[in-house]
């Protein structure tokens, strides 16, 4: 660190942080940020080291090599169209002044990285601000919260097995998340807070509708429904026609209310979000809910966790799961079809009223996720087979949830909020699931998935084929078990037939493929995709570091087969053609250099002259394990700053501009 950014840094390690809400029974912060030792943190769960042993190799040995016969011109079975946008995220409104910026001048360029990645390869993005700290938050005046915040918890009587805060929020947060809009094509799902109906809270949506308007695309009416009986907010009576009237309530004060004034938002509803606790979607289906509130409901919407880790997260008492144990419950195919099975009459009733279904809410866990699981490479694996599965099962979207520092399941973390000035973000394996479904659906909103039920059906090398009006254009391969032998290694010989024929007709002569990759399931951050990575903790600005790879994979003309290996572990893109593979990267990325977010005087903004194409550019891996070094394609660069490890240090102009994980390069370090 140069003596000029330590000064740089000195008044700003003075500020007061804010309080990062902890959950009782996981690890608390200890750490001295004082010291500015920012390496030997290791408190909180998103950091937590635990790594697990991989399940055993599977005995028998999976089949090492299997056909996949492909057809043009349309495949039965395949799902509907989908989004390029169908993996977003839902992020804990009570972090929301951590994960998107602290105002609507100081946005996270991490975060928007990170959704810049995503639109790079899907055209969009959807991001939901709520989960349960929605429902007791409270639009208030930015002068009643305190020291220029923009949203506070009120720890005072924290109850329930979530144990999650009132919050207080002001309107800085909607013009925090408008301004992010005009930067990434990012859409926003909000939350009714639904506690109390009689009135309904509605200052939410008249704010989102004057500020957000078109890219505000959905309001959650009830987060968990089923569950408020148990968490005491309803009588042990209250069922779904409960539910279904104050469906009806809402809309009725929203038409009084006078916050929709255009009626957009009584057309925005989304719902029954339950969490199948106690209710079935079917027991919501079956009041009638979809057919008398058509016209109000953009999307329907269920949230489901495999497991939860609840007992070991808030001492409830209840056994406390093993993560060792369960481990290789995540690691077979079997977790998505089993989870979603119960599911494929809800999308086929959709389907059948019009109607798309969005998995609201999910990851690997709920109550925080388990170490060594929700945090290592497995979680990537299981993740993007998640993914595609719902894609095949005909839901329409689904959003992995992002916590605070204190869960292990983040697909990315900001650093403690007053660490922020000299650490740098956290990618978690969840982050790769998402951005790799992206590539493999790409941004047609017309790709249609299906499972291809690989290799016998083995429940540890699923595949997925993708196609494109109709023509297989991207094959999805999979490889769950841990084996350096290279034993478990195994080959798809995909032939593409025409219309229908069988045989190999249709057969590309060379294939590419793109691999996601780490040395065993177990493994704890830089994993690659396609060779590039976003390193370990505290290492990434959110841009993708190292040199892409893409492998050409000759096929055989004789036979008419392409042989793909996928390594055990990993998982294999392969792009039938090269047109299959330009559409999936989509338009050249618009990233955010950390070099970039300058505040031009009284309004911050992201100047477009500094913004960096980036797909690959980040500059090579720091051996020591630190981010890689500065993108070479941002202006404004400084060759003097290229020794210095991005998150060591924090750059603020003159101007008084402050960006997370900024690195001292550019105009105002040549000043
Ligand atoms: C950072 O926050 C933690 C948790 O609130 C606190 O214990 C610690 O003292 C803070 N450090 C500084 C430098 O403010
Ligand atoms: C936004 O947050 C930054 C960092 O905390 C602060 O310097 C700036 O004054 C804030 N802007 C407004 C308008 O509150
Ligand atoms: C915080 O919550 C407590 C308990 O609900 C309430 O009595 C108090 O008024 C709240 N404080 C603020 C500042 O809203
Ligand atoms: C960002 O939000 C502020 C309100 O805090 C607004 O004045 C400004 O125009 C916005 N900037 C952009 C680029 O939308
Ligand atoms: C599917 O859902 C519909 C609507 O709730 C219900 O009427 C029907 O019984 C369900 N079918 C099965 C097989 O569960
Ligand atoms: C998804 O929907 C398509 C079109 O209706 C249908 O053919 C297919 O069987 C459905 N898939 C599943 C898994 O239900
Ligand atoms: C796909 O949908 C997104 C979100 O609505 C939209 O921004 C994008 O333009 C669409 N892409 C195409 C090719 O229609
Ligand atoms: C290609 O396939 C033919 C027919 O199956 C086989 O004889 C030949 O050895 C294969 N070529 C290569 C390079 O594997």
């Amino acid at each position: 660190m140069t003596p000029f950014a330590t000064l740089l840094l000195l008044p700003l390690l003075a500020r007061a942080g804010i309080t990062i809400y902890q959950a009782p029974g996981q690890a608390a912060f200890a750490t001295s940020a004082a010291s500015a030792n920012a390496a030997s943190y290791t408190g909180a769960a998103a950091y937590n080291p635990t790594t697990l042993t991989p399940p055993p190799v599977p005995s028998p040995a999976v089949p090492s090599s299997f056909a996949l016969q492909l057809q043009t011109g349309g495949t039965p079975g395949a799902s509907i169209p989908q989004p390029g946008d169908f993996i977003g995220f839902s992020i804990e409104m009570s972090v929301a002044n951590q994960v998107l910026g602290k105002n609507a001048t100081f946005i996270q360029v991490p975060f928007l990285n990170l959704m810049a990645n995503i639109q790079q390869r899907a055209g969009a993005v959807r991001v939901r601000v709520g989960g349960n700290s929605q429902e007791s938050a409270a639009l208030v005046a930015a002068s009643e919260i305190p020291d220029g915040k923009i949203l506070q918890k009120n720890l005072t009587g924290v109850t329930g097995t979530t144990q999650t805060p009132p919050l207080e929020f002001s309107d800085e947060l909607l013009y925090m998340m408008a301004n992010i809009s005009t930067l990434v094509n990012v859409r926003w799902f909000l939350g009714i807070p639904w506690f109390v109906t009689q009135p309904f809270d509605l200052a939410i949506v008249g704010a989102a509708e004057r500020i957000l308007g078109d890219t505000l695309i959905g309001y959650q009416a009830a987060n968990e429904p089923d569950l408020y009986n148990a968490h005491g907010h309803r009588p042990a009576t209250y069922g779904p026609f409960d539910y279904f009237g104050e469906v009806s309530d809402v809309l009725t004060q929203l038409a009084s209310s006078g916050n929709d004034p255009s009626g957009r938002a009584r057309t925005l509803l989304l719902g029954p979000s339950i969490a199948d606790a106690g209710w079935t979607p079917e027991d919501v289906w079956n009041t009638g809910f979809v057919d008398a509130y058509s016209g109000n409901l953009a999307f329907l919407s269920v949230e489901k966790y495999p497991t939860d880790n609840c007992a070991a997260a808030f001492n409830t008492g209840a056994p406390i799961i093993d993560p060792q144990t369960v481990f290789p419950n995540f690691l077979t195919h079997k977790a998505h079809t089993s989870l979603l099975q119960p599911y494929l009459n809800s999308t086929a009733f959709a389907q059948a009223h019009g109607k798309k279904l969005l998995m609201f809410e999910t990851n690997t866990a709920s109550c925080g996720g388990f170490p060594g699981i929700s945090d290592a490479f497995g979680a990537a694996l299981w993740g993007l087979d998640y993914a595609l599965q719902m894609a095949h099962s005909n839901f329409s979207g689904a959003m992995f949830h992002v916590g605070g520092q204190n869960v292990f399941y983040n697909p990315f973390t900001s650093p403690p909020t007053n660490q922020s000035t000299f650490h740098q973000w956290t990618i978690g394996p969840i982050y790769y699931s998402a951005l790799v479904a992206a590539e493999a659906i790409g941004p047609s909103n017309t790709t249609q998935v299906l499972d291809l039920n690989a290799n016998g059906g083995n429940e540890f090398t699923p595949g997925y084929a993708i196609y494109e009006a109709g023509e297989p254009v991207r094959v999805a391969l999979f490889n769950y078990i841990t084996d350096p032998t290279g034993a478990s290694t195994v080959t798809a010989v995909i032939s593409v037939a025409q219309g229908g024929a069988g045989g190999g007709g249709a057969t590309p002569t060379q294939v590419k493929v793109k691999y996601l990759q780490a040395t065993s399931v177990s493994q704890k951050g830089s994993y690659t995709w396609a060779g590039q990575t976003f390193g370990g903790n505290f290492a990434s600005d959110g841009r993708p570091t190292g040199t892409e790879d893409v492998q050409t994979v000759a096929c055989n003309t004789t036979a008419q087969t392409c042989s793909v290996t996928v390594p055990a572990p990993g998982f294999a893109l392969v792009f039938l053609s090269d047109g299959a593979q330009t559409e999936a990267r989509g338009a050249p990325s618009t990233t955010f250099a950390t070099t970039a977010l300058t505040k031009t005087q009284n309004t911050a903004t992201v100047e477009a002259s500094v913004l960096a194409t980036s797909n690959g550019h980040g500059g090579p891996s720091d051996p020591l394990g630190g981010a890689g070094v500065l993108g070479s394609t941002s202006k404004g660069r400084v060759s003097g700053a290229v020794g210095l490890r991005p998150g060591a240090v924090l750059f603020a102009s003159s101007l008084g501009a402050l960006a997370f994980g900024m690195v001292v390069v550019g105009r105002a370090v040549v000043r």
